[in-house]
């Protein structure tokens, strides 16, 4: 379907809007997203398309389900549209109908689309926000995840699917709203790069593949990697962190980055868990469903994702991102049920269950991340089970020490339809993490077993404003839509943002 004549060739390497706008950034010596492209997002006035397009998104929200375009982008949607009209949240359902269209101009033949954004407005936002959000879900709609050559022999992109995609806008294209079609495609690509490393498999991204990826990040971006091997970790005293490693073939390393763009002011610290295949060690998992386990690092690829979006974006913010990368196995050299250890904090833990190792790392990473006299810090964890039983796969716990971090990110979860929700960290819980023999135990329990896990990190973040992001339930699907979600990075990305823009506030 050509509906109209092209004036603008997409098809060359002709520069687009968003990519005006992030030439300023140094440029890529080896793109830490080699295998799959961004889809190409712009910005445009009118409500028709300045060049050819072979699909045009029009109309949804102003006529229910009842036109053909409507039908069609409820049915790639499974019925969310449908369900999100009778439920009337108007935000949700400007996303339920962009979701929509992302999947059909996914699979759908043509390479060149138009989406009539003004068709899809809802009251109470800017245009800004209409265009970042869309071109976010438009974008992260034609993730594809690509094995590796080594795995299937060859490597390449889908051949369907809309390669660049116009948004509509009734008014005149400003270059806020340029700016918001690149922070969406932005946003799209760290989760993209957080998708991508989730679902590799954990015989190829081990430890040392994430120290790697994170190097790449630094290269492309120009800012500094440091990587501590065991050896290094030892001297720093992280006696939690290496009793997780401690049978692994694969050598356990403790990644930070370090973006500097924001002068002299408090870094925003981001931890994120890095086990790249968790067995459960001695405490073994069982059988089924057990190579889910390679999405448990996740937390940390989430933070490599937001680290990405927010240097594609050059905001003007200092941002250290931390990543504790292990592998939870079994072994003659593994730690036993009941062993003690002493964490960087100096507080000892008793080991009781050697799968709740994901606490363990985080204690360490929450103790070294004192050293950047941080603004605020936030891990992401794919923490408990029990939090899926909680929350499902629709919303991340969060925890929390500080009432404004915790709405703040509430807040830029509900903004970006990436919503997290409270758990409280009462006194009452921390009676559940005693133990005879140390400090503290690692096992709080079945009750509240997302909460004890959060005030079990709660007891090595005295020193500044924490939040917790649990992301078990929300970092992957399973069954036939199994892969990584690429979560949190919106909700993550937006903090940062909003943060970068209220600083701005302050200083002018
Ligand atoms: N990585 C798991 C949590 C998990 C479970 C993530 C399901 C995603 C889906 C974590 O390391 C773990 O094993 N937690 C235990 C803790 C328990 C032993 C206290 C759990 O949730 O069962
Ligand atoms: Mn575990
Ligand atoms: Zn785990």
């Amino acid at each position: 379907m050509r509906l109209f004549r092209k004036t603008t060739d997409v098809s060359t390497d002709k520069p687009l809007s968003q990519e005006l706008l992030l030439e300023s950034l140094p440029r890529a010596q080896e793109r830490t997203r080699p295998r799959t492209e961004a889809v190409r997002v712009y910005v445009r006035s009118g409500a028709a398309p300045s060049y050819r397009v072979d699909i045009l998104v029009v109309g949804i929200l102003s006529g229910g389900t009842s036109s053909p375009a409507a039908k069609a982008i409820d049915k790639a949607g499974k019925g969310k549209l449908t369900a999100v009209l009778e439920r009337g949240d108007l935000a949700e359902k400007f996303r339920a109908a962009i979701e929509g269209a992302a999947k059909m101009l996914a699979r759908g033949p043509g390479q060149h689309a138009g989406v009539a954004l003004s068709d899809f407005e809802v009251p109470g936002h800017s245009m800004a926000w209409h265009v970042q959000h869309a071109a976010r879900i438009l974008a992260d709609g034609a993730y594809h995840f690509d094995p590796p050559a080594s795995i299937n022999g060859h490597s390449g992109g889908p051949e369907h699917g809309a390669r660049a995609i116009e948004l509509l806008i009734p008014g005149k294209v400003t270059h806020d709203l340029e700016l918001a079609a690149a922070r969406g495609v932005a946003i799209a690509e760290g989760m993209a790069l957080a998708r991508d490393l989730g679902n590799l498999p954990g015989n190829i991204c081990n430890p040392s593949y994430m120290a790697a990826a994170a190097r790449n990040l630094g290269r492309e971006f120009g800012f500094e990697v440091e990587v501590f091997e065991r050896a290094q970790m030892e001297t720093l005293g992280m006696g939690a962190a290496l009793a997780v490693g401690r049978a692994s073939a694969q050598p356990c390393k403790f990644i930070v980055m370090h973006y500097k763009r924001g002068g002299a002011s408090k870094p925003i610290v981001l931890i994120g868990k890095g086990v790249t295949f968790d067995s459960g060690g001695i405490s073994l998992k069982p059988g089924a469903n057990m190579d889910e386990m390679k999405f448990d690092m996740c937390g940390a690829a989430a933070v490599l994702g937001t680290v990405r979006a927010i240097a594609r974006m050059a905001l003007p913010v200092n941002l250290v991102g931390i990543v504790p990368a292990v592998e939870n196995m079994p072994g003659g050299n593994a730690t036993r049920p009941g062993d003690v250890v002493t964490s960087m904090s100096g507080q000892t833990i008793e080991i009781l269950n050697t799968d709740a190792e994901g606490r363990l790392i985080l204690a360490d990473a929450l103790t070294y991340a004192e050293r950047f006299d941080p603004s605020c810090v936030i891990d992401v964890a794919t923490l408990t089970g029990a939090c899926v039983i909680a929350l499902g796969h629709v919303t991340s716990g969060l925890m929390a020490n500080d009432e404004s971090l915790a709405n703040e990110l509430i807040r830029s979860g509900e903004n970006t339809g990436d919503r997290a929700w409270r758990l409280p960290m009462f006194d009452e819980y921390e009676e559940q993490l005693k133990s005879n023999f140390a400090d503290m135990s690692n096992l709080g329990g079945r009750p509240a077993g997302a909460i004890t896990a959060g005030c079990f990190l709660g007891r090595f973040t005295k020193a500044y404003k924490w939040a917790h992001l649990d992301i078990a339930g929300t970092n992957a699907l399973s069954g036939e839509a199994k892969g990584a979600t690429g979560r949190p990075v919106p909700l993550l990305s937006e903090f940062v943002i909003n943060r970068t823009s209220a600083a701005a506030r302050g200083a002018a």
